[in-house]
């Protein structure tokens, strides 16, 4: 893979790096940053484009807005964040097919920083759209992708316009991810440990599938857990379950067998809002109430397991931790995650939320590598590939 280092410096001086980042960011009510993380892990990059004369022209995805403009979920507030934080001139672009955002990127100046509204705003940047790629290509010289939590998804925006510009690069961001994931990946030593949970399960359940043979224990919790759950029979009520993914769940459990481990113990309560009035179950789900967290017994076994793991893998949080009756879970995992990399175990948490919940538990600086991709560490670390990073150039370009 070839990064923004391999630049000849004639191909970055006075040029327009279309650069893609994913500034997909939790906002609050009124469209503060809520985690700038993401935004933070784009600098490195974005200082060495600046500092090589090139100017950067960004494009990310928030949300999910249906190819449709939706104010709640515009990217000005974060360009606005970026200029504050950043300490660099921002401006914003606007709709990135529009003709005034090409103005807009021949106007860029040395040292300035444009920002584009929200791709996902129009319908060609999910359908990979070629007319929609070329219109994304024109506000850039050159292409580089830094959006690693964004390269499993084959769009415009991260396929499409790589596929046009010449060259097509991957940023520091991207390049530092890959590094920490072939750790996991390639010779991982044992024991491999996959801890995951979260709620996009349609996303995972096919990469869980492909891991089932290479590691000695698959941790599950959260949604995943609620669909695998129900895919052995047991009630799970309200519970967050991927019915259409039942069949696949069920082919995991028979292929897993006993490495497979899933919570027995379960917090459940009436609804997200009614933590007061939550338990803890070992059967089936009481009607009218959903499972919201793993229960104490499921949290000993596994963070015992988290213990003694030589390479661990972590993906989406063990329950609704952003209430705060339902965080335990998943700050105990946290807790034993940190406990297993001060004891020498390559740990790697990946996905927003994960991620998010390491930090807030005060272990952002004990992990081994704290990703900013979920569904695109998880597809990564499972397969080896990712579209977009398929769309740049190789090595030998
Ligand atoms: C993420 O948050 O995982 C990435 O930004 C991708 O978002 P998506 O799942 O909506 O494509």
């Amino acid at each position: 893979m070839k990064t923004i280092r391999d630049l000849a410096p004639e191909r970055l001086e006075g040029r327009r790096a279309l650069v893609r980042v994913d500034y997909n960011v939790p906002l609050g009510e009124d469209g503060e940053v809520m985690d700038p993380a993401r935004i933070r892990a784009s600098y490195p990059t974005l200082r060495l484009l600046l500092k090589r004369g090139a100017r950067p022209v960004l494009l990310s995805h928030l949300g999910r807005p249906g190819g449709e403009p939706d104010d709640s979920l515009s990217l000005r507030p974060v360009a606005r964040f970026l200029e504050e934080d950043g300490g660099r001139p921002v401006t914003f672009g606007g709709a990135p097919e529009s003709d005034g955002a090409l103005e807009a990127s021949r106007e860029l100046e040395d040292g300035e920083i444009l920002v584009m509204e929200n791709t996902r705003f129009h319908p060609g940047e999910k359908q990979n759209d070629r007319e929609y790629a070329r219109r994304l290509a024109r506000l850039g010289d050159l292409f580089v992708n830094d959006a690693f939590a964004a390269c499993h998804r084959a769009h415009a925006s991260t396929v499409g316009a790589a596929e046009v510009l010449d060259p097509a690069v991957a940023g520091l961001l991207v390049e530092k991810e890959i590094l920490a994931l072939d750790r996991v990946r390639v010779d991982p030593e044992a024991p491999l440990v996959l801890v995951v949970g979260g709620a996009k399960i349609a996303d995972k359940l096919p990469l869980l599938r492909s891991f089932v043979d290479h590691v000695d224990a698959i941790l599950a919790g959260g949604g995943v857990a609620n669909t695998l759950l129900a895919a052995g029979g047991r009630g799970m009520a309200d519970s967050l379950v991927e019915e259409e993914a039942l069949e696949q769940a069920r082919e995991i459990r028979e292929a897993a067998g006993g490495r497979l481990r899933l919570p027995g113990d379960l917090v459940v309560a009436p609804g997200p809002d009614a933590g007061d009035r939550s338990r803890v179950v070992e059967e089936d789900v009481p009607e009218g109430h959903a499972a919201f967290d793993i229960g104490p017994d499921t949290m000993d076994r596994f963070t015992a397991v988290i213990h003694e793991s030589a390479t661990l893998f972590w993906n989406g949080p063990m329950g609704m931790f952003e209430k705060d009756p339902f965080r335990e879970g998943t700050d105990r995992i946290a807790g034993a995650v940190a406990r297993a990399t001060e004891r020498d175990a390559f740990t790697v948490v990946g996905g927003g939320d994960s991620a998010r919940a390491v930090q807030e538990a005060g272990h952002a600086g004990d992990v081994s590598h704290l990703s900013t991709g979920g569904g695109a560490s998880l597809e990564y670390v499972s397969s080896g590939r990712l579209p977009a990073l398929d769309a740049l150039d190789d090595d030998e370009h």
